[in-house]
C-alpha cells in the first residue's frame, strides 16, 4: 500500500517543540548564565570555561533579539538549539554547561520563570481594567439603572454598583494570581534528572541570581510538578469567566433593545449589508475566547493525570496551552480596560428602564412592614397590586391613594413618594447600593489601587 504522508518527516516532526518552546529562550539563557556562575563559584567547572559560556550565551541572547539566529528542528527543543550554537561559538567548553543539570530541571526552571514574568504582567493589566471601572463607575455615579435577576427587572441600582461588583470579581482574580505567583516562586534546578545530583552546587545562590524566594524540597517533585501552571491556568479560566460575563452584559446594554451603553466604533463594527448595525465583535470574541482558556485548563489537568514520577515526554505538551492561555487573557484584559474606559453611558435610558416597570414592587412591601405587617402578607398585598396596576396598563407611580388604601388600609400618602431614588437611597447598609455607600466604596477602591501599585512595584 502506498503511503500518503512522508512517514520519515512525520515522526520526526513529532517530538519538535522548538516552533512554541522559543519562546522562552530568555529564561533558558538567564538560568544557564547563573548555572554557569554557579558551577564556577563552586570550583566545578573552571573560571575561565564559565567566562566563555556566559559570554557565547549573552551572544546567542543578541542573536535571537536581532533575528540573525538560526533555529534548527532538528534540535528539537530550546535547549539543545542554544547549546549546540554554544558549542558552534565556544567549543568544547560548551559541553561543561550542562553539568550537574538536567533537561528535566532546566525546562522546569524556564518555565517557571517565564510564568512569574507572565503572571506579573496580568497583574498590571488586571489593576487597570479595575481603573477603568473605578473611573466609570465615578464619572456616573449618579447614574440608576435596574439591577436584574433572571434577566428580569428586579430592584433598582446605582449603575457604579453594578460595575463595582466586577472591580470585586478582578480583585480575586488578582488574588488568585499572587497565589500563582507564590507557587511558581520556587527554584527547581539542582534536581538534576529526579534524584538531585552528585556535585556540591549551591542552590540558594542560583535562586538569589534568577530572582526565586526559595528552591524546592524535593527532587522529584521539583522535575514532575507543573501544579503553578494548573494554578495559574485555573486562575486564568475564572478570570475569563468573569470577563465574559461582563462581556455578556456589554453585548446587552449596547442592543437597541437596552441602550444603556454605546461603545466606542473601535470595538464594533458594521455589517456589510446591514449599514446601520454596531456589531459588539470585541466583546463576543471575548466570550468566545473564554472556551480556548477552559480547554487549556482542561489539557493540562488531563495531560498530568496518569503520569507516574517523574518527568514524562507528555509534559512536552504543556507549552502551547500555556502560552495559548497567557496571550488570550493578557489580549482580553488589555482591550476591555480601553473598552470600559471609552465606553458611552446612557443615563437617561437607564433611569427610564428603571422607572418603567414594577421594580419598586419590594419598596411597597417593604413600607408596609415598616407599619407593622408581617413580610409575607405584605408580599401577597403588593402582588395583587402589581396585578391590577398591570391589568390597567399603569405604573405603581400613577396609582392614586385611593386605589393602594383598597389593597390595605396600611398606606397612606407616604406611599406616593416612593420612587427609584428613595428606594437605592434606603439600601443603606454595607454593601448596599445606596448612594453614600456606593460613593465610600468608590474611595475604598481607588485607595486598594493606589496601595497595590505601590506593593507591586516595590516588589
Ligand atoms: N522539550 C522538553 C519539554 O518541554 C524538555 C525536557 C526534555 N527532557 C527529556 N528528558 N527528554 O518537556
Amino acid at each position: 500500500m502506498p503511503r500518503l504522508g512522508g512517514m520519515r518527516e512525520v515522526t520526526s516532526a513529532y517530538t519538535v517543540s522548538i516552533h512554541y518552546d522559543r519562546r522562552l529562550y530568555r529564561q533558558d539563557i538567564a538560568g544557564s548564565i547563573a548555572h554557569a556562575r554557579m558551577l564556577a563559584k563552586q570550583g566545578i567547572i573552571d573560571d575561565d570555561d564559565a567566562t566563555a559560556i556566559t559570554n557565547g550565551l549573552q551572544e546567542i541572547l543578541q542573536e535571537i533579539e536581532d533575528g540573525s539566529f538560526e533555529w534548527r528542528p532538528e534540535l528539537e527543543d530550546i535547549h539543545m538549539n542554544v547549546e549546540n550554537r554554544l558549542h558552534e561559538k565556544i567549543g568544547e567548553a560548551a559541553g561543561r554547561l550542562h553539568t550537574a543539570r538536567s533537561r528535566n530541571d532546566q525546562i522546569a526552571l524556564d518555565i517557571r520563570m517565564f510564568a512569574k514574568d507572565a503572571i506579573n504582567e496580568v497583574l498590571d493589566a488586571v489593576h487597570d481594567l479595575r481603573s477603568s471601572i473605578v473611573l466609570q463607575s465615578e464619572a456616573n455615579i449618579t447614574a440608576v439603572m435596574p439591577g436584574y435577576t433572571h434577566v428580569q427587572r428586579a430592584q433598582p441600582v446605582l449603575f457604579a454598583h453594578h460595575m463595582l461588583a466586577y472591580f470585586e470579581m478582578l480583585g480575586r482574580d488578582a488574588d488568585r494570581f499572587r497565589q500563582a505567583y507564590d507557587r511558581a516562586d520556587v527554584l527547581p534546578l539542582g534536581s538534576g534528572a529526579l534524584a538531585g545530583l552528585p556535585y556540591p552546587i549551591d542552590r540558594e545562590f542560583v535562586a538569589r541570581e534568577l530572582g526565586f524566594s526559595r528552591i524546592s524540597r524535593n527532587s522529584m517533585d521539583a522535575v514532575a510538578d507543573r501544579d503553578f501552571l494548573l494554578d495559574f491556568q485555573s486562575a486564568a479560566a475564572i478570570c475569563m469567566m468573569h470577563l465574559s460575563r461582563m462581556a455578556e452584559e456589554l453585548v446587552l446594554w449596547s442592543s437597541d433593545e437596552f441602550a444603556f451603553t454605546r461603545l466606542s466604533d473601535e470595538y464594533t463594527t458594521g455589517s456589510s449589508i446591514m449599514p446601520q448595525k454596531r456589531n459588539p465583535d470585541f466583546a463576543e470574541l471575548a466570550r468566545g475566547k473564554t472556551g480556548r482558556v477552559f480547554g487549556g485548563l482542561m489539557a493540562l489537568l488531563t495531560l498530568m493525570k496518569g503520569l507516574p514520577l517523574t518527568y514524562n515526554r507528555d509534559m512536552q505538551e504543556d507549552k502551547e496551552g500555556f502560552f495559548d492561555t497567557f496571550d488570550t487573557l493578557l489580549a482580553t484584559l488589555t482591550i476591555f480596560a480601553d473598552m470600559i474606559d471609552k465606553m458611552h453611558i446612557v443615563p437617561e435610558r437607564m433611569r427610564e428602564a428603571a422607572q418603567g416597570s414594577y421594580v419598586l414592587a419590594t419598596d411597597i412591601a417593604d413600607y408596609l412592614v415598616d407599619r407593622g405587617m408581617p413580610f409575607r402578607e405584605a408580599h401577597g398585598v403588593v402582588a395583587r397590586l402589581s396585578e391590577y396596576a398591570v391589568g390597567r396598563g399603569v405604573q405603581f407611580e400613577e396609582l392614586s391613594l385611593d386605589e393602594y388604601r383598597s389593597f390595605s388600609d396600611l398606606f397612606d400618602e407616604e406611599v406616593l413618594a416612593i420612587s427609584v431614588e428613595s428606594s437605592v437611597g434606603a439600601r443603606d447598609v454595607p454593601g448596599g447600593t445606596a448612594f453614600s455607600r456606593v460613593k465610600q466604596a468608590v474611595v475604598e477602591a481607588k485607595t486598594q489601587l493606589l496601595s497595590e501599585q505601590g506593593a507591586e512595584s516595590d516588589s
